[in-house]
């Protein structure tokens, strides 16, 4: 029986935990596709499961990884959509084919095994094809499931974007640098906020980004955003900061806009909890919790960029290995990516 290489966390705590083994290539079953991965992303995620600060329920033993792209190199009997040599991706949770997800029971590279491997099994109905025509890399293209999905759900999901629309987006992580080029594409008028002038320019001047805000130095930086839109606040925002940012996110929106709540990268004491529903009440805006999103908007998302052959951000690439698995999740904590990290095979 021919083998492939996995990557396995055997216990939480550390990244230094993760191995690496020969195990049995899978094959597919009858409803299933076996896909070569060609590319994985990560995510903030993968870090917090690896070190054990992951609020949710993680496999023992976990194949970590939850965002492929890869090509199909064998079908199930009863596949019926899709074909040998396909380019593909995997929704996140594909066990969610539309709707919100529901559980935390099904997504990759957590509750059950994910993508850090050679070969991947997976349902035909949480498989998405990319268009044969688009110039996206593996890379690009595995950086839509998790992140361009949330971003997708942010920007569509229940407020619909529309031309015209202002878009906040905090830090220049993946999720934002994602958001801002699917914000841009759509013609909406874009804001970022970092800790870093010098990432700001750099944003202004490969991705195009309209009005930067260092958030370090414009503590306040809700009043900026309300002069940049002459107090009209912005559309939609999208909340990586979490409790710590969500009161001049409240201060920043406009009347009747949306602010979705992604991320966690700060926080707030009790104390200083603003009252969100009392704020919320007062501009008629939507507060939203965001669990990435389904299959069907993986391939909205997909549609949308294949469509206009749209860049995604990658900030760099490491090579599929323990160690460089490793450095890549080492470099993503510390912090001076602007973009995607991901691993190519
Ligand atoms: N709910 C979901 O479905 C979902 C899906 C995807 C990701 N997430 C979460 O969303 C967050 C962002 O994910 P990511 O993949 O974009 O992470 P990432 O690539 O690691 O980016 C993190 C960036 O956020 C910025 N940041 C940190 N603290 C901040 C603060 N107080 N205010 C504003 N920005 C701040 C920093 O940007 P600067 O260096 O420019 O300051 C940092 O580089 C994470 O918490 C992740 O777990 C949730």
């Amino acid at each position: 029986m021919s083998k492939h290489a996995v990557l396995r966390l055997p216990s939480q705590g550390s990244w230094d935990n993760l191995v690496e083994a020969k195990e049995p290539r899978p094959s597919a079953g009858k409803h299933e596709v076996l896909i070569k991965v060609r590319s994985v992303a990560l995510n903030f995620r993968d870090i917090a499961i690896a070190t054990g600060k992951y609020p949710f329920p993680v496999k023992e033993n976990l194949v970590p990884g939850s965002d492929l792209a890869g090509d199909i190199v064998q079908l199930g009997e009863s596949v019926s959509g899709l074909q040998e040599g396909d380019k593909v991706v995997v929704a996140f949770d594909p066990t969610t084919t539309y709707g919100p997800i529901k559980s935390w029971a099904n997504a990759l590279g957590g509750p059950v095994d994910g993508v850090l491997s050679e070969y991947v099994v997976a349902p035909e109905s949480g498989v998405v094809k990319v268009p044969n025509e688009s110039t996206l890399s593996y890379a690009q293209w595995a950086s839509v499931v998790c992140t361009g999905t949330t971003v997708w759900n942010a920007l569509y999901g229940i407020n619909r974007l529309m031309p015209g629309h202002t878009v906040l987006f905090q830090g220049t992580g993946g999720v934002s640098i994602t958001g801002l080029a699917l914000a841009k594409a759509a013609g909406a008028q874009t804001i970022i906020t970092s800790s870093s002038d010098e990432k700001l320019q750099h944003v202004k001047a490969k991705y195009g980004v309209d009005h930067t805000i260092n958030y370090k130095k414009t503590p306040d930086w809700a009043a900026e955003v309300q002069k940049i839109t002459n107090g009209q606040g912005v559309d939609f925002i999208l909340e990586n900061g979490g409790s710590g940012t969500i009161r001049q996110s409240l201060n920043a929106i406009a009347f009747g806009g949306c602010i979705s709540v992604i991320g966690f990268l700060s926080s707030a004491s009790q104390e200083e909890m603003p009252d969100v529903a009392g704020l919320a009440l007062a501009k008629g805006a939507v507060v939203r919790g965001i669990i990435i999103g389904s299959k069907q908007q993986l391939e909205e998302a997909v549609r949308f960029i294949g469509v206009r052959n749209l860049p995604m951000p990658i900030d760099k690439t490491f090579t599929f290995c323990r160690d460089q698995v490793i450095d890549a999740m080492k470099y993503l904590v510390s912090g001076q990516h602007i973009g995607k990290v991901c691993i190519t095979f």
